[in-house]
């Protein structure tokens, strides 16, 4: 069973991923354009066109990439076209039928269109072989199935803070983070094994997720926010500092080299996939674009905030376990993104928060 590292619920994620939404942006047209011809509907012998999008999380974004997947589709055929809405067992999935079927009525009107939801894990298998002809996942592939052993006493990550951060102690040696980036190396091997069987041949795979550049992570700032906010709870005696010590995210933020590499250089997966695409890219972050419209640092913060909260609460509030009474859990964790919000107000030049996506579009051989 794969760890909690479900999205806040209740409408908080869709509500706060215009962000990751931007990141779908900057990969989708890659496929738009890919798809948008009657050769490609014509080389399955299907009278359906099936496509499944992993770790939709509460919809929004989803919805959004499929109704553009499905106009593509459209302009080049009238088949039935299954759309499949896939994330972890702990998912919010009465959120996402409600954001699929707003007032009752499914956001899908055009005939012919039919969705399905299943609860499953990325690294496994879940759909039968050769039935899918286009698979998506957006800022999934980040988080690992499991969290290794090996501790990192002085950061919340399995990935170096940035250079901006003002916590001296918070760093980690390349031997702690190897672990993680072998489990995150078989995380992806096993992701596209799945895939490889799942999808038709000349299926397409759009891979895209939060990643860095020889420069930036996308971890930088907004880790360094978070790690100094729960030691701001720990300084108070809201929490032991073994938590702390304890506390790690099993989220890995891969270069574009560690996303192809299993293509490129592993001898079966290289046999499946053909790269037609891929891109390492910095994309605007909404909230920085309306921060330099408005100079509205509080604005800023709270959005901020916001995103980070939708994303990693759910597991900050599993690592807690133990820690502290069912009461105090909610307190310290509002405790602690409002320390968050405060010390962006304070000093945001010390946190800023860059977008680097990582993206491939591959065709199933
Ligand atoms: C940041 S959200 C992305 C949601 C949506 N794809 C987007 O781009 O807005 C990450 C989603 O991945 C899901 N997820 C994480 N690990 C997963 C796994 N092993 N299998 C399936 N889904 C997973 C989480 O539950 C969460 O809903």
């Amino acid at each position: 069973m794969s760890q909690n590292v479900s999205m806040r619920c209740s409408g908080y994620y869709n509500k706060n991923s215009d962000t990751q939404k931007a990141g779908i942006d900057a990969c989708l047209p890659w496929l738009l354009n890919s798809i948008d011809s009657p050769s490609f509907i014509c080389q399955f012998n299907s009278n359906h066109i099936s496509i499944m999008d992993i770790g939709t999380s509460e919809g929004s974004n989803s919805i959004y990439a499929f109704k553009k997947i499905v106009h593509s589709i459209r302009n080049n055929t009238d088949k039935t076209v299954s759309l499949y809405f896939s994330d972890l067992p702990t998912n919010d999935y009465n959120q996402l039928i409600l954001t699929l079927f707003p007032q009752g009525e499914t956001t899908f009107s055009q005939d012919n269109i039919h969705t399905f939801v299943s609860a499953g894990n990325a690294f496994q298998a879940l759909m039968p072989p050769e039935s899918v002809h286009i698979a998506t996942t957006y800022n999934v592939l980040g988080f690992l199935e499991k969290t290794p052993e090996a501790k990192i006493p002085n950061h919340i990550l399995p990935m170096p803070p940035s250079t901006l951060s003002q916590n001296k102690k918070a760093n980690l040696t390349e031997e702690q983070r190897l672990p993680f980036k072998l489990e995150a190396a078989k995380n992806l091997a096993d992701f596209l094994h799945h895939r490889s069987i799942e999808l038709s041949k000349n299926g397409k795979l759009l891979i895209q997720t939060f990643g860095r550049n020889e420069n930036i992570s996308c971890s930088d700032g907004i880790y360094d926010v978070l790690a100094d906010a729960i030691l701001d709870c720990i300084e108070v005696g809201f929490l032991p500092y073994e938590f702390y010590q304890s506390l790690v995210f099993p989220v890995y933020f891969r270069s574009i080299e560690e996303l192809l590499e299993p293509i490129k250089y592993d001898s079966v997966l290289g046999k499946k996939f053909e790269i037609e695409h891929f891109e390492c890219k910095e994309v605007e972050v909404p909230f920085n674009r309306e921060l330099d419209r408005t100079g509205d640092y509080v604005l800023w913060a709270n959005r901020y905030t916001s995103m980070l909260r939708a994303f990693s609460e759910t597991f900050l509030y599993s690592a807690i376990q133990g820690y502290l009474s069912e009461n105090d859990k909610s307190h310290v964790i509002d405790h602690i993104y409002s320390n968050v919000t405060k010390r962006l107000i304070s000093s945001p030049t010390q946190y800023p928060f860059r977008y680097i996506t990582i993206a491939a579009l591959l065709t199933r051989k």
